[in-house]
């Protein structure tokens, strides 16, 4: 454990996940004490949903943390219920003394043709990648306005900066994260509450796995210059940057992790 982050409470959104999970560990390495935050139910946007489920990964997760020497707690979150937020903000309150940190990391993707889109698959996007963040800022602000300051890491993506195909509702959620943050970190500068976006280039994650045909894989990393896919740890690194006092001059921008994704 090295400290970066000692002292520092850390909520986490979408904790079960591929990305969510290496931020938990790490940062939980770090010094942080975690609120490792799931939907208990999977949400089933594409077949290949893993079996065990991400709430089990949630709880195996902090169980992990616990025994070897961090501080983590698992709460029930379903980024789209208001009172959900509010019920996990004071449950991190209670147990840690404070909220310093918040990893909007929660999200799902959604494969398809334009001509394909569904009003309900839209809303069900919306729902959690744009209006989960939204929330989850809302909610958290309170709490770190109360501690005298904290930082907010909002998850966009290349999607939120460049255009793709097969992904037009993602990526209108994930551009529109990158407004809401700046936004939002113009509002709050004064409160000493930074927020930045973290934007992920390919991962192998469920995320990716769960909703992305394998055939497509190859053609997509081709599009990588250092042609593999990002590891989670390389996401989780720069979570904890941006969450600690190092980026103390940082708000209102992204931190592109995308193995040269967007630089041609
Ligand atoms: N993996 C990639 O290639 C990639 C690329 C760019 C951006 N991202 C973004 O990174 C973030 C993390 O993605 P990941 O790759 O770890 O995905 P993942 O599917 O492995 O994890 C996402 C997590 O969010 C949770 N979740 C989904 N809906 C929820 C809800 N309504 N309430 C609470 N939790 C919910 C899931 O249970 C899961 O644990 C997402 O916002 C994603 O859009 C990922």
């Amino acid at each position: 454990m090295t400290g970066r982050l000692e002292k520092k409470v850390v909520l986490i959104s979408g904790a079960g996940g591929g990305l969510g999970s290496e931020q938990a560990r790490l940062m939980a390495k770090e010094g942080a004490k975690i609120v490792a935050a799931n939907l208990q139910e999977d949400p089933i946007i594409a077949p290949n949903q893993p079996p065990d489920g991400l709430w089990k990964k949630t709880l195996a997760l902090v169980d992990d943390i616990n025994q070897n020497g961090g501080e983590a707690i698992a709460v029930s979150l379903d980024v789209t219920k208001e009172q959900d937020w509010i019920d996990v903000v004071s449950e991190s309150e209670m147990t840690f003394g404070s909220l310093d940190v918040l990893s909007n990391n929660a999200g799902i993707y959604y494969h398809a043709g334009l001509l394909e889109h569904t009003v309900e698959k839209f809303h069900q996007i919306v729902n959690i990648n744009q209006l989960g963040v939204l929330l989850g800022m809302k909610t958290a602000i309170p709490a770190m306005q109360r501690a005298g300051g904290g930082s907010i890491i909002n998850f966009s993506s290349i999607y939120g900066i460049s255009g793709a195909g097969l992904s037009t509702a993602y990526q209108s959620t994930k551009g529109a994260v990158r407004l809401m943050t700046r936004s939002a970190a113009m509002e709050f500068v004064e409160d000493n509450i930074r927020i930045n976006t973290i934007c992920p280039g390919m991962f192998d994650t469920n995320l990716f796995e769960s909703s992305i045909p394998k055939e497509a894989w190859e053609p997509l990393i081709s599009l990588v210059p250092m042609k593999r896919f990002g590891k989670p740890h390389e996401i989780a690194y720069g979570a904890i940057f941006l969450a600690s006092d190092e980026s103390s001059f940082m708000t209102g921008t992204d931190l592109v992790i995308d193995g040269g994704y967007t630089c041609p």
